[in-house]
């Protein structure tokens, strides 16, 4: 079973704005604070696997990916504008002014061939 682990103060992040952590030795997150509600999600794009879902725009409770931006649900990672997949989102909670989040055991990657 996974434990939660520490990533940062909720004062380090900004409203609307995404952060990337180090979650384990093979998952980078990204943390996003709107609306005072944290969300954690891959880092990694599905679309084309780029690093780079800290760097989107938020729109609503929505990510878009700054690479070809496909619109990804912060809450359940799914997608209204790409088909090949979700975005992975991680469980969070708040102790104090601190953000925990919960690595995911295995990537699964959807793959059509
Ligand atoms: S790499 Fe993210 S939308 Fe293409």
């Amino acid at each position: 079973m996974q434990s939660f682990v520490k990533i940062c103060k909720i004062s380090d992040l900004e409203e609307n704005r995404g952060k990337k952590f180090q979650l384990d030795a093979e998952t980078e997150i990204a943390l996003f604070k709107i609306k005072g509600k944290i969300h954690a999600v891959d880092n990694i794009c599905p679309h084309n696997h780029t690093p780079k879902m800290y760097n989107g725009f938020v729109k609503d409770n929505c990510v878009l990916c700054p690479i070809h931006f496909y619109e990804f649900n912060l809450s359940d990672g799914d997608s209204s504008t790409f088909e090949g997949g979700n975005l992975r989102i991680f469980e969070t909670k708040i102790e104090d002014d601190d953000i925990y989040v919960k690595p995911k055991k295995t990537k699964t990657f959807n793959f059509d061939f």
